[in-house]
């Protein structure tokens, strides 16, 4: 039998810490842009990827969420705010929480804040459950390991399981039923100089949510069945260039890896679109950029925002091409 996802918790959470050690507990975890993308589940329920897909972490753009039990229902509050119990966000979140409440009854009270825009394809979904896993962890004194934290975490957000750790992270796709081989670990690569910068079009939320529009990519798309190969020539070519700290090819992969993925989308039926004119025309930039000399690249995830990739040597230049736009540097 296919386990759910409360069995997984079952299975990772020692039994005798079912109750709080603490009154409350905090977290931060970083926000991560894929390299090479996660686009497309073998299981919905376990959030259980097609492929393995590679990010960097945001450094300290990312979540903050702290965590303490309360009598009755959950009380989320979001950036300051407190949200109607009957949003999408608090639903999803307490379904979440459902895995480990120590009797019935018992409600939690989660503060988050994102130092990131919500849900604008910036991956906020992915810092914030890691955040409440580590901040769980934290609560029940569980002392879970990295592996069995991002495991945890997926069941949140598949991309959750990328944003326990820092740096370059790989999400081991798995191909066990129960997902207990599909975990992200650090790719053990450290390149100091690599930057990620946000080009922020719109906060504005999204019009489909990653996941349905994912599922609608695996079921209606005729391009979607190049995407495992594609990923598999992507990953290792991606692994061998950021071992070797080539920016060129790794910023080259990153780019077409993003646009095969954004190109399996438009064959959907109805056709999943992020793209805003104003992120066409970030993208041209940055191709005619590089036509001038300067190293740098793009990636798009479920939102009209661009990414770019560069080295710390070449940011000036950078900056003063992309300057009609909003620049937000998450690192050093
Ligand atoms: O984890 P989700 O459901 O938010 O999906 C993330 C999908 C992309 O951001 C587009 C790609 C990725 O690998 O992060």
């Amino acid at each position: 039998m296919i386990p759910s996802p409360a069995d997984v918790f079952r299975a990772l959470i020692p039994p005798n810490r079912r109750e709080p050690v603490q009154a409350s507990a905090a977290a931060f975890a970083p926000a991560n842009i894929a390299l090479v993308k996660y686009w497309g589940k073998r299981d919905e329920r376990l959030n259980l990827p097609v492929t393995s897909s590679l990010s960097v972490s945001l450094g300290k753009l990312g979540s903050d969420v702290r965590l303490c039990g309360r009598q009755g229902r959950d009380v989320v509050t979001l950036n300051g705010k407190p949200l109607p119990d009957d949003s999408s966000f608090v639903r999803r979140v307490s379904s979440y929480l459902d895995f480990c409440r120590p009797a019935a009854g018992w409600g939690f009270e989660v503060t988050a804040r994102n130092t990131i825009p919500t849900a604008a394809g910036f991956a906020s979904s992915a810092s914030g459950f890691a955040a409440l896993v580590r901040a769980l962890d934290g609560l029940f004194g569980w002392h879970l390991d990295g592996r069995a934290l991002s495991i945890l975490a997926r069941l949140g957000s598949g991309s959750a399981s990328r944003s326990i750790f820092e740096g370059l992270v790989e999400w081991h796709a798995g191909c066990a039923a129960d997902g207990m081989d599909s975990y992200a670990e650090p790719l053990g690569v450290e390149w100091a100089d690599l930057r990620m910068a946000l080009i922020v079009l719109s906060r504005a939320e999204k019009g489909i949510g990653s996941r349905a529009a994912m599922q609608r990519t695996v079921e209606t798309s005729p391009l979607y069945a190049a995407w495992p190969a594609t990923v598999h020539r992507d990953m290792a070519e991606m692994k061998s260039a950021l071992q070797e700290r080539d920016f060129t090819r790794t910023g080259a992969v990153a780019e077409r890896n993003a646009l095969a993925m954004h190109a399996t989308m438009l064959a959907a039926s109805p056709p999943v679109l992020y793209w805003q004119p104003e992120s066409v025309r970030v993208m041209q930039k940055v191709w005619a950029l590089r036509a001038e000399g300067v190293p740098v690249y793009f990636t798009m995830d479920a939102g009209p925002n661009v990414k770019v990739l560069y080295l710390a040597d070449t940011e000036p230049a950078v900056r003063e091409g992309l300057a009609d736009w909003e620049f937000v540097k998450p690192n050093a």
